[in-house]
């Protein structure tokens, strides 16, 4: 026993307050207190609603409201305390309320739950979230676009199993970027539609007594409707699972391009130069420049997959309607679009930042035979070879190369001859690295012409 009063909240029938352990794992204020602002909104539109409906009076809900946005002022202003016995946000503001107001506060919970509260709050942060990462995904676009506008020409190696394969253009490979990150914007969108919807006026899991009008909280809080069953309502987490879940996959795309950057870096590859603005040194290595928002960037999804797979794992086998598991929803969640909105916030500023080495990356282009497929087209286009025969014939091109060491273009027309006698002049007009790649005109092929046209809408299409 502990000499401190039970709970002001829901004490009457507790003689006692919890055991500090208890206390400890039934606490949320020290995250769920990033909800105040859609508590504090919620519990406005739920005042007003209940005047309306004239459930309380109208002199208590401007009471109401006129305080909740007293307590919002000193959240915002830093001055309000936070009180771990009070739990979680919900009882934190509700408390203040109470001190600042007096008995009006009380009625503040009519026809509610913290059930349906909460599953209110965290889907309007969750909704925050997602505009705002609509927003900062276009810009990763647009930043991808532009270059991708400038460097439409720019060769360099396309690669398949990390070798050389053909050449493509910068501007080709940074559009693919731009092509994974809109489908990421159209998951989030997807998801946003679906979660637009309000829990609130579930009350506790059953619905209410009271006559409460529920589209008109939904519309105040800017949901498209109420949703269709109360016992849904307070229980539903699919809306966290959906943006986690679409973060992730984005969160993989980042990943990769982080990867292409310290790939790129490599004085191996030698591609592209980052200013110091994202590279840090070494403390025993002087010649040292280490990609580390771009490692960061790429490690970030190991937190958002995991956030996704733990609130999944939670909501397993979870009967209706709410259990207090789902509390355990808010900070890997939190934790997950953080480290999303950072990842994508780094590789935007990395995007903008690294400017590509062209003549690096063209003799890269060059190595390794990467116009060995425009020789066997050739064949096939000019002898009418079948292409696999004219496959074959172009590997004993490149075996003979090789065997020479030489490149595909610094062979002579005999070597070529000695190889398939019916091979003329005309074939050195598709060997070097430019040829191969303005020869890919097909749609969303790497041809510089293809990838101005590409860029430039994009570009335009993303101007805001
Ligand atoms: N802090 C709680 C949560 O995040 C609020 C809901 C509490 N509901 C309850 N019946 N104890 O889930």
């Amino acid at each position: 026993m502990t000499d401190k009063p039970a709970n002001t909240m829901w004490g009457g029938r507790f003689a006692a307050s919890p055991a500090a352990i208890m206390e400890e794992i039934n606490a949320s204020i020290g995250f769920d207190k990033r909800l105040a602002p859609q508590d504090i909104a919620g519990s406005k539109a739920h005042a007003a609603m209940l005047a309306d409906q004239h459930i309380i009076t109208a002199a208590d809900a401007a009471e109401i409201v006129r305080g909740l946005d007293a307590v919002k002022a000193e959240i915002d202003a830093g001055t309000f305390t936070f009180s771990r016995a009070l739990e979680d946000v919900h009882m934190n503001v509700e408390s203040r309320l109470k001190t600042l107001i007096g008995e009006p506060a009380g009625r503040l919970h009519t026809a509610r739950s913290r059930n349906d509260q909460v599953a209110t709050d965290f889907r309007l942060y969750v909704r925050d979230r997602l505009d705002g990462f609509d927003v900062a995904v276009a810009r990763l676009q647009s930043a991808l676009a532009t270059k991708a506008l400038a460097h439409a020409g720019t060769v360099m190696p396309g690669f398949t199993h990390l070798q050389p394969a053909q050449p493509v253009t910068f501007g080709h490979h940074l559009l693919a970027y731009v092509e994974m990150f809109a489908r990421d914007r159209g998951r989030f969108a997807d998801a946003r539609r679906r979660l637009n919807e309000s829990p609130l006026g579930s009350a506790a899991l059953a619905g209410t007594s009271f006559p409460i009008d529920r589209h008109a909280t939904a519309k105040a809080l800017g949901f498209d409707r109420p949703m269709g069953n109360s016992l849904d309502g307070v229980s539903d987490r699919d809306f966290a699972l959906e943006t986690l879940s679409a973060c992730a996959i984005s969160a993989v795309h980042l990943s990769r391009f982080a990867e292409e950057i310290v790939i790129w870096m490599t004085p191996q590859f030698g591609f592209i130069r980052l200013s110091d603005k994202f590279t840090t040194g070494s403390s025993i290595m002087p010649q040292k420049r280490n990609p580390d928002a771009a490692e960061l960037s790429r490690a970030k999804v190991g937190r958002i997959a995991g956030a996704f797979q733990s609130l999944l794992m939670v909501m397993k086998g979870l009967p209706l309607a709410y259990s207090k598991d789902m509390q355990e929803d808010k900070e890997v969640t939190f934790d997950a679009l953080d480290s999303y909105g950072l990842a994508l916030a780094a590789m935007t500023g990395m995007v903008l930042d690294l400017e590509p080495v062209p003549e690096v990356m063209a003799a890269a282009a060059g190595r390794g035979f990467s116009t060995a497929t425009d020789i066997a087209d050739w064949l096939v286009r000019e002898l009418k070879m079948p292409f696999r025969d004219a496959h074959h014939v172009t590997g004993r091109i490149v075996a003979l190369a090789e065997s020479k060491g030489q490149t595909l273009d610094q062979l002579t027309l005999t070597d070529m001859q000695s190889v398939h006698p019916a091979i003329t002049q005309a074939i050195f007009g598709v060997l070097s690295v430019e040829d191969s790649v303005a020869s890919r005109l097909s749609y969303g092929g790497t041809a510089p012409q293809n990838v101005r046209k590409m860029a430039a809408e994009w570009v335009k299409r993303l101007e805001i």
